[in-house]
């Protein structure tokens, strides 16, 4: 796959860092192999449960993050950049075909926060959502918004 395909800079990493140390670099190098964090999330009343989560670039990394068991994924396209959400059925097969058909989805739009520069409405990609069974939250990494939530939020549908 080129470059374009494989959908680089959606903000995957920032997403990981802002969810497990509250961090976010404008400038991130692409990601090259596996990075994982952990945080400890709250789900229900008393139960804390350990989250690892994993950032990969490139299919054969991801094929084995999935396989590994993964029980929940984001699936990531940025807001301002089209050719992101045009490429969301390529990704959605690749995790439909390696992966449990047990887990769980959601569809993420990151960098919220460049709304001048809006190229895909909330509307299609709720209905794209919809369509596949996904669940669906805007998110940025850069000024936060939604991040705790999308993650917790998924988090607890796992548990
Ligand atoms: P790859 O590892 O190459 O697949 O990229 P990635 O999806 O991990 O993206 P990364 O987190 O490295 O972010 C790519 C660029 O987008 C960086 O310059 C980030 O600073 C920027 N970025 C990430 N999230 C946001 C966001 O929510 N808003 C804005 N404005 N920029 C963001």
């Amino acid at each position: 796959m080129d470059d374009e395909m494989l959908d680089s800079g959606t903000g995957k990493t920032n997403l990981l860092s802002r969810f497990s140390r509250n961090e976010f670099s404008f400038e991130t190098k692409s990601t090259v192999g596996v990075e994982f964090a952990t945080r400890s999330v709250k789900v229900k009343d008393g139960i804390n449960i350990k989250a690892q989560i994993w950032d990969t670039a490139g299919q054969e990394r991801f094929r084995a993050i999935t396989a590994a068991g993964a029980t929940g994924a984001f699936l990531v396209y940025e807001i301002s950049k089209r050719q992101s959400f045009l490429n969301l059925d390529t990704w959605l097969k690749e995790i439909k075909d390696s992966a449990d058909a047990n887990i769980l989805i959601t569809l993420i739009g990151n960098k919220s926060d460049l709304k001048e520069k809006r190229e895909v409405t909330t509307e299609e990609a709720l209905a794209y959502a919809e369509k596949n069974n996904l669940s669906f939250m805007e998110t940025s990494a850069l000024d936060g918004e939604n991040v705790n939530l999308a993650f917790q939020q998924i988090l607890q549908q796992i548990y």
